[in-house]
């Protein structure tokens, strides 16, 4: 299993309230961290060209920098307009103080 797993970024370097950009594959994504746990979507807005990795966290939900449209990071649901189509999401594993992802997990 652990095989298939890959080493987003230091589990230290992101803090709550204040997500992070990582890449991967020649694509960004931003991780968070909320009440402990760590979140990771695609970082690109589904809107256009804003980075959530810029925008602002608020409990669950992450702002858009561009024209403040949110998401809630923990599902990739669209919360606010304009924003209406759901983020990418994947699953993290904590090990060694890295946060993990399984890349395959949203193949295209
Ligand atoms: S680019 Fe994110 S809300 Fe428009």
């Amino acid at each position: 299993m652990t095989e298939q797993l890959v080493a987003l970024c230091d589990a230290s370097a992101v803090s709550e309230d204040t997500p992070v950009q990582a890449k991967l594959a020649g694509e960004e994504l931003c991780v968070y961290l909320h009440d402990g746990a760590y979140y990771v979507t695609q970082d690109l807005c589904t809107h256009g060209p804003g980075y959530l990795s810029e925008g602002f966290v608020e409990g669950c939900e992450v702002e858009c920098p561009f024209h403040q449209g949110k998401f809630n990071f923990i599902t990739g649901e669209a919360t606010a307009a304009p924003c209406t189509d759901k983020l990418r999401t994947w699953k993290t594993t904590v090990q060694d103080g890295k946060i993990w992802i399984n890349p395959a997990e949203h193949a295209a």
